[in-house]
């Protein structure tokens, strides 16, 4: 069946920006639907880093000859570009980072002082271990209490759970926007609101969100908000911590270097203003650079159209899937983005991967860094399909046949 006419998205010239998209595995056209662990990148942002190591590589922040000027514009100029793509009311609040990983660390060394013994940290059920283990080792630092926000059966939170675990001893309070194992979108504005109604401070994790949906951090009105390149569309080994100016100010440098001081003497040093403070040593320039060049590749096909047609893609796929018998999708919840975890009964997920990838088709298979979600439902793990705005009906109807020959084979 193809529908892919019947939805108002050129995805097949979209789909030409993408050399990838080109190629084949296995012999067959390849069908990338490992979106949530990487996006493809367009030809404008592969050509920004040849471009860059062409023609203006230099250090940054430190030359004053022609190439350090041209460099240093560049790498700033994507500082604001996400400024804008996140909604953040100064450009100082964009740290660049390595990506969610070493944003998540920066924030929760940052709380090593500012926590007491019986402190209390809330994380959710449907964490990654980006965002579980950093406030482990926070909580065996200070003596602070981590506690869990339950999830349901359908992978969506428990809210009147979460309100019952807030109290004054709650100080930071951590979840996902968008769930990476099961595409459940959290109410993320609502638990920033109560959290501040106990005086903590909110990070969200935004890896999965900030390339399917408008992120507006003011709106939000998130303490911290943090995410990484390679999901958007850019290179990998970039990402950013978004802070508001006052968090970021109390919080204490993560790494000393060059680039984060102001003044350096054997007696004393003095640390650079924001964003700088968070930013020792030579960063990753062509990669903030081909990030700028990424956002502005989503917004020229636009963010409210992603999340439209990804919906589609979304609805098409589950009903597919769910016409195969003994197949079960793994969060079910309304609010939910363009990612499809699921088993067939009796089959190790493993196995059913195994096979995709010989026809071709790319899924993750396993606990997708969230353990503690496998454990809830008792599996080893999930078959995960992600899909980008570049994928196609065509290629869900190649996942389908996959899935049900992978089934025929392995019952
Ligand atoms: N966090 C990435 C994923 O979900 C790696 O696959």
């Amino acid at each position: 069946m193809n529908q892919t006419a019947k939805i108002p998205f050129d995805v097949t010239a979209i789909r030409k920006d993408f050399p990838i998209l080109k190629r084949e595995v296995n012999g067959y056209p390849l069908v990338y639907f490992d979106n949530a662990a990487t996006s493809q990148k367009p030809q404008v942002v592969i050509d920004s880093i040849v471009d860059y190591y062409s023609n203006y590589n230099a250090n940054i922040h430190r030359g004053v000859h022609a190439l350090s000027q041209e460099a240093t514009d560049a790498y700033e100029a994507a500082r604001k570009k996400i400024q804008k793509y996140i909604g953040a009311e100064k450009q100082h609040e964009v740290i660049f980072t390595s990506g969610t990983t070493h944003s998540i660390n920066i924030v929760a060394n940052g709380f090593s002082n500012l926590l007491q013994e019986g402190d209390e940290i809330v994380v959710s059920a449907m964490e990654h271990h980006s965002n579980i283990v950093p406030w482990q080792m926070l909580c065996q630092r200070t003596g602070a209490v981590l506690k869990v926000i339950p999830m349901n059966e359908e992978g969506a939170l428990q809210m009147q759970q979460y309100k019952s675990l807030l109290n004054s001893k709650t100080k930071l309070v951590f979840v996902n926007h968008i769930s990476n194992a099961l595409g459940t979108i959290n109410p993320v504005k609502e638990i920033i609101a109560l959290a501040h109604q106990h005086g903590a401070a909110v990070l969200i994790d935004g890896a999965q969100a900030c390339a399917h949906q408008q992120v507006d951090v003011q709106d939000l009105d998130a303490d911290f908000y943090v995410s990484s390149a390679h999901k958007m569309c850019g290179p990998t080994g970039i990402g950013f911590l978004y802070g508001k100016e006052s968090w970021l100010n109390k919080l204490p440098p993560y790494q000393g270097g060059g680039e984060m001081i102001k003044e350096v003497s054997f007696e004393k040093t003095t640390y650079a203003e924001l964003p700088h403070k968070f930013e020792a040593g030579t960063p990753n320039v062509s990669g903030g650079i081909a990030f700028g060049i990424a956002i502005d590749y989503l917004n020229s096909i636009g963010l409210e159209a992603i999340a439209a047609y990804e919906q589609q893609l979304l609805e098409y796929a589950t009903k597919q899937l769910l016409e195969i018998p003994g197949l079960r999708i793994y969060g079910t919840s309304a609010d939910k983005t363009s990612v499809i975890s699921f088993n067939l009964e009796g089959v190790h997920p493993y196995d059913v991967g195994t096979i995709l990838d010989k026809l071709g088709i790319a899924v993750r298979t396993g606990h997708h860094c969230a353990q503690p979600i496998m454990d809830f439902y008792q599996i080893p793990g999930t078959v995960r399909a992600s899909f980008s705005f570049y994928n196609t009906t065509e290629e869900i109807d190649r996942l389908v046949a996959g899935v049900k020959r992978a089934q025929q084979m392995l019952s």
